[in-house]
């Protein structure tokens, strides 16, 4: 794409003059804007989740996800290496793969054969060198010219990483010393396991689910399950924190009781006498260090890494155009946790994905988000609870981690 979007002077492209307060809608719907995001953001220098280590044990597993919107296959291709390929045959520019998961010895694209080997390297072409001295691939074609496009990969405490960029720094650094004491407070190096995964399409921008997980203030109004029970609610010791950029996000929060108090007699959604008829998923065990139950992160711009008491999950976005995407959630364990933990968060999963106690809320508000916003791009949200700085705060009620997304966003995007 060429370089001619600007902000200014292109009409239903203004930014607003309250640049940290307002967001103005067409950056959820613009087919241009969108196609600069896969080129500056997804294809950029970031950091992409692609899965865990656990889901691709053994040499010759693998995996089928997709990045930005590009296929890409993760693979174990030797004992100690995970490669991620693009899904892409360099013949003809087949999606070879199409199952979600398996395991091969070689990679072979069904329409005339190609086979890669399991780092992407092109090893087979059939009829290269012609049949009885007829046709064949010229006699400068380099098979090692024509392997598969490999990612930049890291395996950080179980969780695959990849980028399509040269320029993307290691990923600690990606993190930034705060987040990477977030991460490795869940992510601590011990072995993984999965429990198992929620599919859902969304159809509303991707942004407005960073959005969401980067938003305390909604979570203890519109989530019933939250505010009664006391998982997530504005009375509750709490905080946001943000990396350097502005970038990634987290909402850490400590658990309360189901308690009438002056927060909750507030609360339309607080409801004193509700009762849960299976008490189990509220069996909540102390696990890590610090008092806060919940670390709510996002890594922009492509996962949400949820800690919410017992349960651990990642959500991968995967946008669809500029009005949907793809959510997949990943339930894990830790590989060695006795079966009743895995029982406790398997339990407790039952507050996350498409039909969550929770999350069910999230997915419906999101698409109302983009039923109202789409049809009005020359309008803009209005993002200033807690005021228009950006930086860390010790409550919820506050949109401070969203203004520094779009504080980025602006600065990447060139706007
Ligand atoms: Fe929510």
């Amino acid at each position: 794409m060429d370089g001619s979007i600007t902000a200014a002077g292109t009409p239903g492209r203004v930014w607003p003059e309250d640049a940290d307060g307002r967001i103005p809608y067409w950056v959820y719907t613009d087919p241009e804007i969108y196609a600069r995001e896969l080129e500056r953001i997804w294809y950029g220098p970031h950091w992409l989740y692609v899965g865990l280590e656990a889901e691709v044990p053994e040499v010759g597993d693998w995996r089928t996800t997709t990045l930005g919107e590009r296929p890409v296959i993760m693979v174990r291709s030797a004992p100690d290496t995970i490669s991620v390929v693009e899904n892409r045959c360099r013949h003809r520019g087949v999606k070879f793969c199409q199952a979600r998961a398996g395991r091969s010895e070689q990679l072979i694209c069904p329409y005339h054969q190609w086979a890669y080997a399991l780092d992407g390297s092109l090893i087979g072409v059939p009829f290269r060198r012609g049949v009885r001295r007829q046709g064949g691939m010229p006699p400068d074609f380099d098979p090692k010219a024509w392997g598969l496009n490999r990612l930049r990969v890291e395996v950080v405490n179980g969780v695959v990483w990849a980028t399509f960029s040269d320029a993307t720094p290691p990923f600690r650094e990606y993190l930034g010393e705060k987040f990477w004491r977030h991460y490795t407070r869940v992510y601590d190096g011990r072995k993984l396991a999965v429990l198992g995964y929620n599919r859902q399409h969304i159809p509303a921008n991707w942004k407005l689910m960073q959005e969401n997980i980067k938003d305390p203030y909604h979570a203890g109004l519109l989530h019933v399950f939250f505010v009664t029970f006391g998982l997530f609610r504005a009375d509750q010791k709490s905080a946001v924190e943000m990396d350097e950029e502005g970038r990634h996000g987290i909402l850490i929060s400590r658990k309360g009781e189901q308690e009438l108090n002056d927060v909750t007699a507030d609360m339309r959604t607080f409801q004193a006498d509700l009762k849960l008829a299976d008490p189990r998923i509220m069996d909540v065990v102390k696990e890590f260090p610090g008092e806060e139950t919940v670390g709510m992160i996002t890594v922009f711009p492509s996962v949400i890494l949820q800690q919410q008491i017992n349960s651990l999950t990642t959500r991968h976005i995967i946008p669809k155009g500029p009005s949907g995407f793809d959510f997949v959630w990943t339930h894990w364990c830790y590989a060695d946790d006795p079966p009743e933990m895995r029982l406790r968060r398997t339990r407790q999963a039952n507050l996350f994905g498409p039909a969550g106690f929770v999350s069910a809320d999230d997915g419906e508000v999101i698409e109302m988000s983009q039923q109202g916003i789409a049809p009005a791009p020359w309008d803009s949200a209005l993002v200033t609870m807690g005021g228009r700085e950006i930086g860390d705060t010790q409550h919820m009620v506050t949109e401070t981690a969203i203004r520094g997304m779009y504080r980025y966003w602006r600065k990447v995007m060139g706007l």
